[in-house]
């Protein structure tokens, strides 16, 4: 099967996933505790195991690895986040999408990133260029900082990279036109490659939040790296991603020691 057909079956895929999840939104969830403040509700188990059996029966013989359910990790296989956003999904705020990226080894070659609550699903594969539905995603390079309209993630689950990033976000700030947080890293990528973005940058995310974002980010006509300017894959402990202008600026503020 050619990669276009490919990505359009597993676009269908995360469209019935965020299907389930807008069934579950807004209704009493089960909540359970996972790591450190940290939630798990049965939306995204939910969502999970119908993107597992989804995947497993149009593609068999391709392995599958879910944050909540674990699986293959190395080779090729599925890298799926089943819902991104859980903390805003539980407190019923509109923010957050599924991920499905297929990878091999530590790069992503196709990602799909669906957002229910407005109707997008935005994708792409290496060297096929990226996508909202069929409307094809081509950046411009972009206007100096003071005219980005930038998005970051804070690290919450890790208190030894708050500092760092902290010292990164305070010279960002002094620059940028403005800096949103949303809290769903794959809405976030999706809305970089969408346009809506201009950049984004986070420490300590993990493949499942940014494989399928990455390739359709890169796509798009993004520049993507660490935070330092190294060549980013799905274990890279920092990303930054934006158009060519604001990213040489980025880059500047915050690869400084
Ligand atoms: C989280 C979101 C959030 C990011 C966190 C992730 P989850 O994913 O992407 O924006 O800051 O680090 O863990 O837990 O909602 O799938
Ligand atoms: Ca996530
Ligand atoms: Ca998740």
């Amino acid at each position: 099967m050619d990669m276009r057909s490919l990505a359009e079956e597993v676009c269908a895929v995360s469209e019935g996933a965020g299907d389930i999840l807008l069934r579950y939104f807004g209704r009493r969830l089960h909540i359970e505790r996972k790591g450190l403040r940290d939630i798990v509700t049965d939306a995204d188990i939910a969502s999970e195991e119908y993107i597992r059996q989804e995947l497993s029966r149009r593609f068999p013989d391709i392995p599958f690895y879910g944050e909540e359910t674990g699986g293959a990790s190395e080779g090729l296989r599925w890298v799926v986040d089943p819902l991104d956003g859980t903390k805003n999904f539980a407190r019923g705020l509109e923010i957050f999408a599924v991920s499905i990226a297929l990878v091999e080894d530590a790069t992503p070659l196709m990602g799909v990133v669906r957002i229910p609550t407005r109707g997008i699903t935005v994708w792409a594969y290496r060297g096929g260029g990226a996508y909202a539905g069929e409307r094809p995603l081509k950046l411009d390079e972009g206007r100096p900082l003071d005219e980005s309209f930038l998005a970051t993630g804070f690290p919450h689950g890790n208190p030894e990279l708050v500092d760092p990033y902290v010292e990164g976000l305070r010279r960002v700030l002094k620059r940028a036109m403005a800096i949103r947080r949303l809290g769903s890293a794959a809405y976030d990528l999706a809305m970089v490659a969408y346009g809506l973005f201009d950049g984004f940058w986070e420490y300590g995310l993990a493949p499942w939040d940014t494989a399928a974002g990455a390739v359709i980010v890169e796509e798009a006509g993004a520049v993507l790296s660490e935070i330092d300017g190294k060549p980013w894959n799905i274990y890279s402990p920092t990303i930054l991603v934006a158009k060519k202008v604001p990213y040489r600026q980025m880059l500047h503020l915050l690869s400084r020691p």
